[in-house]
């Protein structure tokens, strides 16, 4: 079989799968968004749930683990490698950028939402939440000061939001006790937009905008802009696919298989998805 070379002109398509991976299955919430924006592209998602959570583990962690999955969806022929975990963007985007080098584009799923804070939030106070890793790392404090446009960034480590979600508990009752008593936290204290930087809490998007009903603060999700990008990324370097009669066959892949995250891939992409198992720790 064989497979074409990176098309040079915009107007070229390539047929080629778009790579996307996340620590377990929250990555599938920006797949879905991907999805949507772009019908015709194929996915090859891969879900460490071996390894989950990527939030508490080290750097050094996170970047060996994402180099190792590059691997298997170099080997898928990926056009793009798209990192849908804010955690694995904090800790190895950089890292990944220079192993893949020109065999694949890579996007995370920080760049897009910085410059649409940027776009729109100039001068104001904005507010974050995400894992201990990704507050951690610090990283959405540079990219945010580096744009230089007087925006000061609030952020919030907020560990129980993401297993919370993965047990179910979205809306209920203990769900919404536990956003309310976050996001009570000082720290978020007078923010007008709060930056949704982690791929579990889309879910809980509803509970957040419900704290903030009085207020005058926006939530943000970054999916749709991520794949906003992902998209021009792909017009600019001629990446397109091509349309085809059918919707394209999409594979998700997990490193540890259990029946109950095959039951909740149906919470996080909107429908149930069937998980193979791919041991690429074994
Ligand atoms: N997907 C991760 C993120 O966006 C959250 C889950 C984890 O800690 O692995 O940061």
């Amino acid at each position: 079989m064989t497979h074409p070379t990176p098309a040079s002109s915009a107007s070229a398509t390539d047929p080629r799968p778009i790579g996307v991976f996340d620590s377990g299955i929250g990555g599938l919430t920006v797949a879905r968004a991907v999805q949507r924006a772009l019908p015709h592209e194929r996915l090859v998602y891969f879900g460490d749930t071996a390894h989950l959570p990527y939030g508490d583990k080290s750097t050094a962690a996170i970047q060996a683990y994402s180099v190792k999955i590059c691997d298997l969806l170099l080997r898928q022929h990926c056009k793009v490698i798209l990192i849908a975990c804010n955690s694995a963007s904090a800790a190895a985007y950089e890292l990944v950028r220079e192993y893949v080098g020109s065999k694949a584009r890579v996007l995370n799923v920080i760049d897009p939402i910085v410059e649409y804070v940027g776009r729109h939030y100039a001068g104001r106070t904005v507010g974050l939440i995400g894992t201990k890793q990704t507050v951690g790392s610090n990283v959405y404090r540079k990219k945010i000061d580096a744009l230089n446009l007087g925006i000061q960034l609030q952020a919030l480590a907020t560990p129980l939001l993401a297993p919370m979600v993965e047990e179910g508990f979205v809306h209920n009752a203990v769900s919404q006790s536990v956003v309310n008593n976050y996001l009570s936290d000082p720290a978020l204290a007078g923010i007008e937009a709060l930056v949704l930087a982690c791929t579990h809490y889309p879910l809980i998007r509803e509970q957040i905008a419900e704290f903030y009903h009085a207020g005058r603060t926006d939530v943000l999700d970054p999916s749709d802009t991520v794949a906003e990008a992902l998209r021009r990324l792909l017009e600019t370097h001629g990446l397109v696919a091509p349309a085809g009669a059918q919707p394209p066959k999409h594979h998700f892949y997990v490193s540890d298989f259990t029946p109950s995250f095959e039951d909740s891939t149906r919470l996080f992409f909107g429908q149930e998805v069937d998980l193979e198992h791919y041991p690429l720790w074994e």
